[in-house]
């Protein structure tokens, strides 16, 4: 190199695609996955719970009522909550139609099928262990299935999955449970206390809301649980100036509903 060439620019942040593409098809369905897919997006983003019958699901909301059709099927067993809905009562649900008709049919799905999917697409995944404090011990079942469909082998391990939660609690059972697993802290902790995530995380994955360039260079000053660099993943970003503006901020990861947009203004043509 010659001191007349610039410096190496930071690499541009990775693209996640949240609960799949989903802007473009019903969130977290393999329908969104496969939107991401066709995009060229090659991580996505889900959210894990349990069934009345301790089957893992793919569903972000802890009820079924706004992304399927539980009100017609179900009519009076309000409030729908994922957790007193058997897989097979669920698996009737239609996840498709509420987004448009060209979905209609989509189920949701289990965890097995939506990992056979990540798979099959040779994507990677930002697992969410989502309200993992109604669903106890679903740390290890959920690490159990990665384990049996090869994902806490070698290469997929390292390089294609991490697991987060807004629960810290969650996220130390993970890193407890296998911690070569990498992981990640949903929120937006105080400087100080960032040392104390450390020790179970790799990530820091605040709102874009609630960060700034001070901030996302305060938690990378941080090493984490595998001693590199603390990364930022950040959420959710759906346009192009905010995507610039978080990218500036040096984030290593976005976390968005349109991955073609982020990844457009993000990434160098
Ligand atoms: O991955 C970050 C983001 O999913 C956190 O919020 O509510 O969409 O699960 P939420
Ligand atoms: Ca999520």
């Amino acid at each position: 190199a010659t001191s007349a060439q610039a410096a190496d620019p930071s690499p541009a942040p990775v693209t996640v695609a949240h609960r799949g593409a989903s802007a473009y098809a019903p969130e977290n369905t393999l329908a969104a996955i496969d939107a991401a897919a066709e995009l060229d997006i090659d991580w996505v983003e889900n959210d894990v719970q349990r069934t009345k019958d301790g089957k893992l699901v793919i569903v972000h909301d802890t009820t079924l009522n706004r992304t399927t059709d539980v009100e017609q099927v179900f009519p009076h067993r309000a409030p729908w909550n994922v957790a007193d809905f058997t897989l097979k009562e669920i698996k009737r649900l239609d996840a498709g139609s509420w987004f448009g008709p060209k979905f209609a049919g989509e189920r949701v799905p289990t965890l097995e099928q939506y990992m056979n999917q990540v798979s099959s697409n040779r994507q990677s995944l930002l697992m969410e262990i989502k309200a993992p404090e109604l669903y106890p011990g679903i740390e290890r079942q959920t690490l159990d299935v990665l384990r049996r469909q090869g994902w806490l082998d070698g290469h997929h391990v390292k390089r294609r999955l991490i697991i987060q939660s807004f629960s810290a609690d969650s996220v130390k059972i993970t890193h407890e449970l296998r911690p070569e697993v990498k992981t990640g802290f949903l929120g937006t902790p105080a400087v100080a206390d960032l040392p104390k995530y450390a020790k179970f995380s790799d990530q820091i994955n605040p709102s874009y809301k609630t960060v700034n360039a001070d901030y996302v260079a305060a938690i990378q000053a941080v090493r984490g649980a595998h001693g590199r660099p603390l990364e930022v993943y950040t959420w959710t970003v759906n346009d192009a100036p905010n995507a610039v503006k978080v990218a500036d901020m040096g984030v290593d990861g976005i976390i968005t509903n349109t991955p073609d947009v982020v990844r457009d203004a993000v990434e160098p043509a």
